[in-house]
């Protein structure tokens, strides 16, 4: 089983998307059973699959040792796609109950997921680096980073990199790839943004670039990733594209 966590450490670069895009994607073209957990308060990952944050459990109370992983898992839309939904509990979870005189705790969720049922395991993070990032990583045996040719986007990668470096240290973690979306072949600066993250995450960068596509945030409002409701979108043929690109480096 592959464990893959999203992240970046700045907000908007498109990690969700991704998330539930190549999850999607594994799910439904390459046969895999996937398990992708929402790990934001925010709960974009949950809505975008159509669940109401509100009516669910997240892995909260699972890491608080009151309820079993099992029990907080939901079916999507997609067969062989599960989901473990997202709610505002997760944030500050750390400092909450048992969690907060464990000095382990960002060890936790490696522990509740390390044997689930499922080919590969999806962790969206906060765009931050704290408590819930730092779990998804260290949990995580591959991250995903992603970014947008964008010079704060880019700049933020060097903190990233460095965190993952220190937890790196103590757990295997290896970078699967830079996904960048947004992206604009006829960009002038492209090559510039190219450069500057292949002197950060070297030879990382993923052939594929997810292009703006209006159909991505149109999906979301359905509840449905892009193969359901727009699947010959060019963000669809994209994400189609840098799936295949990451079973390849896997
Ligand atoms: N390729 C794309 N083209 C157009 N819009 C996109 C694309 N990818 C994502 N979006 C839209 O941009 C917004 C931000 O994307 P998303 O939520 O995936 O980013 P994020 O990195 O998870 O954000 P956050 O840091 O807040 O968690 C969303 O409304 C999403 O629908
Ligand atoms: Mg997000």
């Amino acid at each position: 089983m592959k464990r893959i966590a999203i992240s970046s450490f700045k907000g908007g670069t498109a990690k969700t998307s991704t998330a539930l895009h190549v999850g999607s994607a594994l799910a439904k073209f390459h046969k895999k059973k996937v398990l992708l957990i929402d790990f934001d308060a925010q709960a974009n990952l949950t809505t975008g699959l159509g669940f109401d944050p509100d009516e669910s459990d997240s892995l909260a109370p699972v890491l608080q040792g009151n309820k079993t992983l099992k029990e907080v898992i939901k079916k999507t839309c997609i067969q062989n796609l599960d989901l473990v939904p997202a709610d505002t509990w997760l944030e500050r979870v750390e400092v909450t109950g048992q969690l907060a005189a464990d000095r382990y705790s960002h060890e936790r969720l490696r522990d509740i997921i390390k044997d689930a049922p499922y080919d590969y395991i999806i962790i969206d993070t906060p765009p931050s680096l704290c408590w819930l990032t730092e779990s998804a990583l260290i949990a995580a045996q591959h991250a995903l980073v992603c970014a947008t040719p964008e010079f704060y986007s880019i700049k933020g990668l060097e903190r990233l990199s460095q965190f993952m470096e220190s937890i790196g240290q103590r757990h295997p973690l290896n970078v699967l790839g830079v996904v960048l979306s947004f992206w604009n072949i006829r960009g002038k600066s492209n090559d510039a943004f190219l450069e500057v993250i292949e002197k950060t995450f070297p030879e990382k960068i993923l052939k594929t670039k997810i292009r703006r596509d209006i159909s991505v945030s149109e999906a979301s409002i359905y509840g449905k990733p892009i193969f359901e409701t727009m699947p010959s979108s060019r963000a669809a043929e994209d994400y189609l594209s840098i799936t295949k690109e990451i079973l390849k480096r896997l």
